[in-house]
């Protein structure tokens, strides 16, 4: 029976970090195994916010180099620049003659985008569900690992699928769905005691892959706590709590236990706690930091991983568009 076929894009605008670790990637790195899988780094999509030609380049390569150290793998799943797959672009123009103004306007993102900022409302923002319609599509993707707030995205392209097939009375395109591979994600809480890690909780809240061990040191040596418990037994406050989550997820067992028990018998020092979670945080990080500088180092490895990806990304979409400019009616 063919593979499921699954497939996912991110944004490069920044570094990714413990968040993006425990929850994409890990699970990507599972799922490579168990369906064809396309991890693409969304390099056109970059341009709705005009980065420099060296910033865009950079960006894009260090995500590449991250997915890598994190241990997606080449060879088992496709790795590749969106940037590298021109079918995409033939395919959004497709799917943009049929995309209608009053529907692109409505989606929530880009209502954001024009009061966060009205002065560049282009027509790659109202456009970018088609392009990432375009995106999955390309590959006949039916799983798509996204997070909630992509839910209208990925209607959207169900949308232009349907449309498209109905229109010419052919069933080119699945109409693919959000996706989580196994459980439940482990939500990663940011340092400032509200929120998940992330962009939007700031860079002093959240522990980059990339970040040295003083870097992480001082990043949770300032992580929100409180004055301590003053009753014993009693649920804690959630920025304590988002210490313990954390710990879980660096820490061994006995060392939660042995900070919980503390923290149950009023005798916690946040100190104390802190200094434990920084030291295991960084013999967590320090081994990937170390793989992506490797990994960043060797330029030529990493120029045959771009070209392995485009290779084997553009036989799937070599075979969509050629199957969708027939349907069309195109006969050149
Ligand atoms: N819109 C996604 C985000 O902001 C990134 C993305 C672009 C994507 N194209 C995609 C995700 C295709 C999944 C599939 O996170």
């Amino acid at each position: 029976m063919p593979k499921d076929i699954v497939c996912s894009g991110i944004r490069p605008t920044g570094n990714l970090h413990l968040g993006n670790y425990c929850g994409a990637l890990k699970n990507f790195v599972k799922m490579q195994d168990e369906y064809d899988c396309y991890f693409f780094i969304a390099d056109y999509h970059s341009l709705t916010t005009h980065p420099t030609p060296d910033n865009l380049y950079q960006n894009a390569r260090q995500i590449l180099i991250q997915y890598l150290a994190a241990g997606l793998d080449p060879e088992r799943a496709t790795i590749y620049f969106q940037s590298d797959l021109p079918e995409t672009i033939e395919l959004y123009l497709f799917f943009n003659m049929n995309a209608y103004l009053g529907e692109l306007e409505r989606v929530t993102s880009f209502k954001d985008k024009v009061r966060q900022n009205p002065n560049n409302v282009n027509a790659g923002l109202l456009t970018y569900p088609t392009l990432m319609a375009a995106d999955i599509l390309i590959h006949k993707a039916t799983k798509v690992p996204v997070g909630k707030d992509q839910e209208q995205h990925l209607e959207m392209t169900r949308t232009f699928a349907q449309r498209f097939n109905n229109m010419y009375g052919a069933e080119v395109f699945p109409l693919p769905q959000a996706f989580n591979f196994g459980t439940d994600l482990v939500k990663i809480p940011a340092l400032n005691g509200t929120g998940k890690m992330g962009k939007s909780e700031g860079e002093a809240s959240t522990i980059f892959l990339t970040d040295e061990p003083s870097v992480i040191r001082k990043k949770i040596m300032k992580a929100k706590s409180d004055s301590g418990p003053t009753m014993m037994n009693q649920p804690k406050p959630e920025e304590i709590e988002n210490l313990f989550a954390l710990m879980r997820v660096v820490s061994s067992k006995d060392t939660v236990d042995y900070f919980d028990d503390l923290y149950n018998r009023c005798q916690i020092r946040y100190g104390d706690m802190k200094k434990q979670l920084a030291e295991d945080m960084v013999v967590f990080i320090e081994p990937l930091r170390q793989r992506i500088l490797e990994i960043g180092s060797d330029d030529l490895a990493l120029r045959r991983i771009i070209d392995l990806g485009k290779e084997k990304a553009r036989v799937s979409a070599a075979a969509t568009i050629h199957e969708v400019r027939h349907v069309i009616g195109y006969r050149n």
